[in-house]
């Protein structure tokens, strides 16, 4: 039977990878909807293919898709609507802050998750799991990909630790003084993945390797202390699980995000690619401890992960202010950890973060308050 899919965000890298499983298989999916920020050109390209009966733009020219028979959701919120129309899985493919609304809306809906939208655990953790309880969510995230297939049959108890493996980014090795020379062209050099161009600086700054441990704590109920985190360059074993007696289970497939959407998308099977599997060849795997005093991002995110509450929402506000900021050429690289951790020492109390106002006050102050740190490290 075919599967009914959703996919948000189906013009970054996600989306688009998503849309080469698709079309990989056809016959398999029936796409639902699809939908972009405002990149116009590559939606309707994708609606001509695809043919989705409903696209959801949050901003840009509507008119763009006045030929093509489909029901059009326009303006702020317009993804979140599409997350509620009927779908066996709705893949969350929107970069930052902004899938929260989607993946709440989604479940609330009873539609399965396949998340990509690392942030919406970040910042709504708690209550997007508590949703998750009826509603599943299966992650897309390589590693979380990897620690759930590793976790699959294994009872409650038996885990010691959860590992998540990092690339290290283009910057691994280097020293704080190197650091200070590098602009965003050398920071969106991936060394082994593809992808949008914010997770690509996360990635550089080890910001993405702490919002991921933070994401692990919430998807598998385990605590920051039984998170591991190790640098293995060649990004072939992507996380694992030890267990309580000494044994560790790991996954290892190729750096190819394909792998583990299509495990999302189409769980609990598993399709036939006749292709080369694993990175055999290069079987020199390696892992090191990461520079926490290098990538301080990287304690940053388990300091606020750990505090909890309206910690991590402001850790993650400010890091996307940052990382614009650095895009845009305002601040350099070793900024963006001062921005965050400037904004981390001044978070006020705003109580629990379980319903969509709060979370958005937070994040609507932590904003000002990385954007007023930006204009001063500017002046
Ligand atoms: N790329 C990867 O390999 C990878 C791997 C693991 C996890 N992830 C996670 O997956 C998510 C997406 O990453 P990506 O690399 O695919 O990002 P991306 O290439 O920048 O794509 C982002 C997508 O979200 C849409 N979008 C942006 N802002 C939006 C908003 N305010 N409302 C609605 N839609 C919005 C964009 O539409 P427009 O094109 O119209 O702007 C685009 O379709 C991130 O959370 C990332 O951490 C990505």
């Amino acid at each position: 039977m075919k599967r009914r899919l959703t996919i948000l965000g189906s013009t970054g890298s996600i989306g688009l990878q998503a849309l080469e499983v698709v079309r990989s298989y056809p016959g398999r999916f029936e796409v639902v909807g699809l939908s972009a920020k405002g990149n116009t050109s590559i939606l309707r390209e994708q609606v001509r293919e695809f043919e989705p009966p409903y696209i959801a733009l949050e901003s840009g020219d509507i008119r763009t898709f006045e030929d093509l028979e489909t029901k059009k959701l326009m303006g702020y919120g317009a993804a979140a609507s599409l997350a509620e129309v009927p779908s066996d899985i709705v893949l969350n493919g929107i970069v930052g802050f902004a899938g929260l609304a989607a993946t709440v809306a989604a479940l609330k809906a009873g539609n399965t998750v396949a998340l990509a939208n690392k942030e919406s655990l970040v910042v709504g953790g708690e209550w997007v799991m508590r949703l998750a309880k009826s509603t599943p969510i299966i992650p897309v995230d390589s590693e979380h990909s990897a620690i759930f297939q590793c976790l699959a049959g294994r009872i409650e108890g038996e885990v010691r630790e959860l590992l998540l493996t990092a690339s290290g980014g283009p910057f691994f090795g280097y020293t704080k003084e190197e650091l200070r020379r590098i602009g965003p062209e050398d920071a969106l050099k991936h060394p082994t993945w593809r992808m949008g161009p914010k997770i690509t600086i996360d990635s550089a700054t080890l910001m993405n390797k702490g919002l991921e441990a933070i994401e692990a704590h919430h998807l598998f109920d385990v605590p920051f202390d039984g998170i591991r985190i190790v640098v293995h360059r060649q990004s072939i074993v992507h996380g694992g699980v030890i267990f309580k007696d000494r044994a560790a289970i790991l996954h290892a497939a190729l750096p190819d995000m394909r792998i583990a959407i299509a495990h999302a998308i189409l769980y609990p099977e598993r399709i036939d690619v006749e292709d080369e599997p694993v990175g055999f060849k290069e079987a020199t795997w390696t892992f090191e401890e990461p520079q926490q005093e290098v990538f301080r991002c990287l304690p940053l995110a388990a300091q606020a992960g750990k505090a909890g509450g309206a910690y991590p929402v402001a850790l993650n506000a400010a890091n996307e202010i940052a990382v614009e900021a650095f895009l845009d050429r305002r601040i350099q690289f070793l900024h963006i950890p001062d921005i965050v951790e400037e904004v981390l020492d001044v978070v006020p109390e705003f109580g629990a973060m379980d319903s969509m106002e709060v979370i958005k006050a937070v994040d609507r102050w932590a904003r000002q308050v990385a954007e007023k740190a930006v204009l001063r490290g500017t002046q």
